[in-house]
Order: C-alpha cells, then sequence, then structure tokens
C-alpha cells in the first residue's frame, strides 16, 4: 500500500449507520439492541436483497518492494479473511483471490539503488509476504504474482481488445529523455531543484522537502538519475482510457446505485465525479512490465495500474483454468474488492472502467476500503522503519497470530484512521482475550474435568435464568451476520465477545464450585449450558481467531464447524468425550511490551539523528542576509483546496494593507476549516510565482517534523495583521 492517499470526505446524508459500543456491558438493554437492529436493517436487507450465487473476494496486491507489516493486515487482508472465512462457514461458493504487485517504477529504482534487477527484488519479497500471508491465515484460494505468464497474457489481451474496440485515445506529448541511457525517463527518475521552496533533489511528481505536486518540467535543472545527465525533452505516445467518456454511467452507478457503500468510499468517488473526470494514460515508457501489445510501441508497457487490478482476473484463471469465467461474467457472481483508501479512485471508477469498456465482465458490487492504521500517532513509513513487520512480529510473538488479529479487528480503521499503541495490544490480550474468551472457556473446560472427567453431563430442568441465558446466545448468530454482511467487523467481533462475557457472567452468578457437594444434577446442567456456549463461541469466533477456533475445535472434540449451528444449545451431546484442556490466551507480561515500545523509540532515535545529518544548520549568514527577509503575520480569511492538485491550499490572508493569496503545499497536514481564522507566519517579499496557474504572492511557515509532517508556524498572542516577525 502506499502510504500517502487521497483526503476522504464523508457524505453525511448518504448512510447514517450509528455504531454499538458494547465494550464494558455485559449485555445492552434489549430496547437499545433492537433500535440498532432497525438501524442496521434497511441497508442490511437493501444487501441481501440482491441474490447471488457465489462471490469473488479480491484484496488489493501489494507491491513486492517491501514486506508486510500490521498496516497491510489491518486495512485489506484481515477484514477480507474474516469474511471470506465467513462466507465459507457459511457453506456459500466464494473464492478469495491474493497476489503480488511486480511491476512500476518504485520497483525499477529499489532494482537500481541495490544493483540487482527487477526480477529479483520481487522475487524475494513475493516470497517473503506470501509466507507472512500463510502465517496469520489470510486463507487465500491462490496467492499469485503479476509476472507470472498467465498474467502477462491475460493483461495483454485485456489491452489488445480495447485497443481493437476502439476504446482507448492516442496522445503523443513531450517528455524528458536520457539521450545517455537510451530512455524515456519516469517522473521519479528526474531530480533537480524545486521550483518552490528551492531544495535541490526534488523528484519529477514531488518534492519531498515541501510536499508540493510537480511535474517534471516544472523542476529547476533537471537531471536524469539514471545516467546525471541533462535529459532532453523528446516526443512520445501513449494510450489513454477516456474516463471523461465513462462519466455518466459511473455517476449513476454509484452515487444512484451504490448509496450503501461505506461512507469513506462513496465520498472520494463523488469528489473524483464531480472534480469531472479525464483520461488517463495506460502506458509507460519503462523497461519493466508488460509490453504494450500493438504494433510501434517499442520500449512501451502498461501502466501498472492498468496490469495490477487484472491481476485478479489472472490469479482466478490460475486457480481454476477451466472455470473462472463464471466468476467474473456471471451477472449473479457478486464481486468485492478489499482494499486500502489510497486504491479507491482504482477500483471504483479505472478498474470498473476498463470492465466496462470490455464489455463481459461484471462490476463490483462493493469495495470496502478501509482507512490507514497509525503505528504509536505516527504514520506507518517503510522507508523510516516505521512499521511493526509480520516476520518480526511472529519471531517475537511466536504463535499468537490470533492475538495480532485480534487487537486489529478490535482497532481496525473502517471509518476513520486508527492507531496501533503496544498498550492496547497488551491490555486488549490481556483484558479481553486472556480475561473474557480465555476465562470462560477454561473455567468451563477445566470445571468439567475436575466434576464429569471431561464428559459432558446431561442437561436437568432449566431455571428461568438458563433459559434467558441460552436466549442470549442464540440471538448473536443474527447480529453477527447483520454486521459482517454490511462489513462490520470490529462490531461483528464485539457481539462475539460479549458472547464470552455472558458466559463468564453465568458462571459466576451459578456458582457451580459450590453446588458440587449438594446437587451435582445441577451443576451438570450448569456445565453443560457453559460448554455449548463455549461451542458456540468456538464457531463465531471462527472468521476472526481461526488459529484459537481450530485449538478449540480440538479440545472439544468437534468434527468440523458450521455457521448454521450457531446458536444451537445442543452442539455438545450429553456423553460427548472431550479432549483435555488447555490455555487458549496467556498473559502478555509488561517487561514485553516495553521492549516493543523500546524498539520503536530506538527506531525514532535513529530517524531522528540521520535527519539531522541530513539537514545539518547551514553556514552562519550576515545579519545584512536576514533582514532580507520579510517576514509578517497574517490572519487566514479563506482557505480552499486546489482543484486537481491533492497537496495544495490557496489562501486568502488579510496582511495589514491588501489581502494576498498564498498557495501552500499543506493540503495532507491540514484541512482549510482549521487554518480559516488562524494567524500564521508567512514570506511576504518572496518574488511572486505561478503554481497550478494561481500567482502565489509568498509562502506560508511551516515546521517540518522528523516524520514529515508539518505544523504551520504561528504567534503566541494574537497580533494585528502585517506586523512583522523579527
Ligand atoms: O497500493 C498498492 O499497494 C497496489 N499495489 C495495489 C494494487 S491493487 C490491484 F489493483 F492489484
Ligand atoms: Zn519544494
Amino acid at each position: 500500500m502506499r502510504l500517502y492517499g487521497f483526503t476522504s470526505i464523508g457524505d453525511p446524508d448518504v448512510y447514517t449507520i450509528s455504531h454499538r459500543h458494547l465494550t464494558h456491558s455485559v449485555r445492552k438493554p434489549l430496547s437499545l439492541r433492537i433500535q440498532n437492529a432497525f438501524i442496521t436493517k434497511d441497508i442490511h436487507i437493501e444487501m441481501m436483497e440482491k441474490k447471488f450465487k457465489r462471490t469473488t473476494v479480491t484484496s488489493a496486491l501489494p507491491y513486492a518492494n517491501g514486506p508486510v507489516h500490521i498496516g497491510h493486515l489491518a486495512g485489506v487482508y484481515v477484514p477480507a479473511d474474516i469474511y471470506v472465512r465467513y462466507l465459507r462457514l457459511k457453506k456459500e461458493d466464494v473464492i478469495f483471490i491474493g497476489g503480488s504487485d511486480e511491476h512500476g517504477v518504485p520497483i525499477t529504482i529499489r532494482a537500481r539503488k541495490e544493483g540487482v534487477t527487477p526480477q529479483d527484488i520481487v522475487d524475494r519479497y513475493h516470497s517473503l509476504i506470501k509466507q507472512s500471508f500463510e502465517e496469520f491465515g489470510i486463507s487465500f484460494d491462490v496467492y499469485s504474482r503479476t509476472t507470472s505468464k498467465v498474467h502477462h497474457k491475460t493483461a495483454s489481451d485485456f489491452f489488445k481488445t480495447l485497443h481493437d474496440k476502439g476504446e482507448f485515445i492516442e496522445k503523443t506529448s513531450m517528455q524528458y529523455y536520457d539521450e545517455e541511457a537510451k530512455t524515456f525517463l519516469a517522473d521519479r527518475y528526474i531530480t533537480g531543484e524545486c521550483p518552490h521552496c528551492h531544495s535541490e533533489g526534488a523528484y519529477g511528481d514531488q518534492c519531498e522537502k515541501c510536499g508540493t505536486s510537480l511535474s517534471p518540467t516544472e523542476l529547476i535543472n533537471p537531471k536524469s538519475a539514471i545516467s546525471g545527465s541533462k535529459p532532453v525533452m523528446r516526443e512520445t505516445t501513449h494510450w489513454y482510457l477516456p474516463l471523461d467518456k465513462h462519466e455518466a454511467w459511473l455517476r449513476q452507478w454509484i452515487l444512484e446505485d451504490h448509496k450503501e457503500w461505506r461512507p469513506n468510499v462513496y465520498g472520494q468517488c463523488k469528489s473524483w465525479l464531480d472534480m469531472g473526470l479525464q483520461p488517463r494514460a495506460v502506458s509507460r515508457d519503462l523497461d519493466w512490465g508488460i509490453p504494450v501489445p500493438v504494433k510501434d510501441a517499442e520500449g512501451k508497457v502498461l501502466y501498472v495500474w492498468f496490469d495490477a487490478p487484472i491481476g485478479y482476473i489472472s490469479n482466478t484463471k490460475e486457480l481454476l483454468p477451466d472455470s473462472w469465467e463464471k466468476w467474473w461474467k456471471d451477472p449473479e457472481t457478486r464481486l468485492v474488492h478489499f482494499i486500502g483508501k489510497d486504491n479507491i479512485v482504482f477500483h471504483c471508477i479505472v478498474f470498473p472502467a476498463m470492465l466496462k469498456a470490455e464489455g463481459s465482465f461484471i462490476l463490483p458490487d462493493n469495495v470496502p476500503a478501509n482507512e490507514f492504521l497509525n503505528l504509536e500517532g505516527d504514520k506507518i513509513s517503510t522507508s523510516r522503519n516505521w512499521a511493526v513487520w509480520l516476520h518480526e512480529y511472529l519471531a517475537d510473538f511466536p504463535g499468537k497470530q490470533d492475538v495480532l488479529r485480534y487487537v486489529l479487528t478490535a482497532n481496525a480503521p473502517e471509518t476513520k484512521d486508527n492507531d496501533f499503541t503496544w498498550k492496547d495490544f497488551q491490555a486488549r490480550n490481556n483484558n479481553e482475550l486472556v480475561a473474557v474468551y480465555g476465562n470462560f472457556v477454561n473455567r468451563a473446560l477445566q470445571l468439567t474435568k475436575k466434576y464429569f472427567d471431561c464428559v459432558v453431563p446431561p442437561a436437568g430442568e432449566l431455571t428461568d435464568y438458563d433459559r434467558e441465558t441460552l436466549k442470549e446466545f442464540s440471538d448473536v448468530k443474527l447480529e453477527v451476520e447483520k454486521l459482517l454482511d454490511v462489513f462490520k467487523f470490529r462490531d461483528a467481533q464485539k457481539e462475539a465477545m460479549n458472547l464470552a462475557r455472558i458466559g463468564n457472567k453465568y458462571l459466576a452468578d451459578t456458582e457451580p464450585w459450590k453446588l458440587a457437594k449438594t446437587d451435582m444434577p445441577r451443576v451438570g446442567t450448569i456445565l453443560n449450558i457453559s460448554l455449548q456456549l463455549v461451542a458456540n463461541l468456538a464457531i463465531a469466533f471462527d472468521p476472526f481467531l481461526p488459529f484459537s477456533s481450530e485449538r478449540l475445535r480440538k479440545m472439544l472434540n468437534m468434527d468440523s464447524f458450521d455457521w448454521a449451528n450457531l446458536g444451537h444449545t445442543d452442539l455438545l451431546p450429553a456423553g460427548h468425550q472431550l479432549a483435555e484442556p488447555e490455555l487458549l490466551f496467556e498473559k502478555i507480561e509488561d517487561n514485553v511490551i516495553e521492549a516493543q515500545v523500546q524498539k520503536l523509540l530506538d527506531t525514532k532515535k535513529a530517524n531522528e539523528e540521520a535527519n539531522y545529518k541530513a539537514n545539518p544548520i547551514r553556514p552562519n549568514i550576515e545579519f545584512d542576509d536576514f533582514m532580507k527577509l520579510d517576514i509578517r503575520v497574517g490572519t487566514v480569511l479563506e482557505c480552499q483546496k486546489v482543484p486537481k492538485a491533492d497537496k495544495l491550499l490557496q489562501f486568502k490572508i488579510a496582511d495589514g494593507l491588501e489581502n494576498r493569496t498564498i498557495v501552500s503545499g499543506i493540503a495532507q497536514h491540514y484541512s482549510p476549516e482549521e487554518l480559516v481564522g488562524k494567524q500564521v507566519c508567512f514570506i511576504a517579499n518572496l518574488a511572486p510565482r505561478k503554481l497550478k496557474g494561481i500567482v502565489s504572492e509568498g509562502m506560508i511557515l511551516s515546521a517540518e517534523n522528523f516524520d514529515g509532517s508539518l505544523s504551520v508556524v504561528t504567534t503566541m498572542k494574537e497580533v494585528k495583521p502585517g506586523s512583522e516577525v523579527k
């Protein structure tokens, strides 16, 4: 996943399901549950009314240029896996498609840096990623790769079909060419001086110092990153998918027919559509990728975002060479894409337009995209090593895959960015998995061992309380289903945990250990009920915590699980022999967590030192030099996003004289509303320059944090606009 993305714009009118907060209560009052059931009901019914025969589930293909971390797992793969496991348990027809995305410029850059081939890079990371997914129980039916033969042919044929149908337009433009290396240069392969902040080493698509997005022609003194030579402009022709032609049906299909999509997804699509769609290039001048399969296209490959989603189709073909088409072309198949928010436009707009243009494919029915997961308050970043890598986690916490799966779902960034902290990880393990779920299971099994030698006792006469308890957990099936069907995984998992809370409360209230001397039949009834509850828990948690459910299945000596049995109170017949009980979860001690926190602190320190080294204090200047800078305080009167520039904000600033316009590359760090009315410091005598057609009269000052985040400089007390900063 890329770690930057578009700002998502939720549309509050679209989807008004409120959230359920069940964490600490044993059970909400019934009236509240009924009320909530109504809130989710319409959407649930709407989604279930469409009758599908089978489901094709895809999960974003991660780039094979680095290992996978908790952000990947939380954002895409755990929710997709929960969903697929749930459908399989319901005995529905489903396939789960995954694979590595092995093309694109960053892979070639990494290879060049390491002095190896791009194939070496993708071979290395494809295996590592595949292994991590297997270890975490991500139950793909196929995990292939976009360098496979099948994929090259599928993507190439797909392009050819669209080309022959006249679905592309060809456009010629001028692009930088390296005469020494004899190659056109991708934007990332051109560096130079940033026209905005004048720092060296800005890339052709972005200056990483000031965050401004650039086009290569804006760079001052451009240089090829391959040969170091000065590139020249040359004509090049590319194929474009004219998205503008698809706009009308996309509007209808998304904005009218898919109002049930998550607000973040719907909102982002709406803002793209409202800005107006433009033709998108689907080829690149590059020597790594799938060659463009038409005449006179030497040196050109399919754009990585053209071939990657076709990878879902190729991988299905690899899995089911003879029957793949029904999973992609039959209108009775439901297609669901699990992705992170930075992939929304590609899966909701570009890929559907490609599929529609081809003509024989179905379109996605839903695209449950997650927001991002941060780590201890900072953005996860591969380059800054700010991540919990899955292979490292497993080395430090062997056998604890389910703990991470649980925490990532409990904290899933379903509606907003969320934060992973080690303290929360420990608390959820100790206070929920161990103290609630594990504790209940262990008590029920140990008591059965002690009093009935691991044989399920018969249930005698039931009390009202017994009946109430049984009723409570027979309701859980419907509750969990209702949530899983609308991709609310964290709430669904909370419901499952509530089942364990019911169990704990039941044992605490009935105290069978006190009755052992006087009323063994009653002890038998209580334990029978408790064991049915344990078996239900094993099924309910199976999609979420597959490793623990499997262990529990063995302890309960059950053959298999079936979702249809959830809520049943006769899963374990009297006389059924159980296996020896073991602990499902174990407490995680403070020192273990402290070691993880220390590891991150060390990373932070190393990053700060590296940053300081990369940005040493500049040589001394004379006072007169400083006096040349005219820094003033202004009040932000208006602030808005600059269309088609995801990093720029346009300001109207009261500067004490006339108001002035300033364009600043801070859109990824502030929303316009946060800044209106605030005082900012700006350089008032910087020569005006044009950014995206707007004349910017000055520069707003921000402090750049070591993690790259920006904080706008302001004054401690309010001052008159135009006041000088000295
Ligand atoms: O953002 C990413 O990591 C892309 N490699 C996702 C591709 S998804 C699909 F289209 F293959
Ligand atoms: Zn810059």
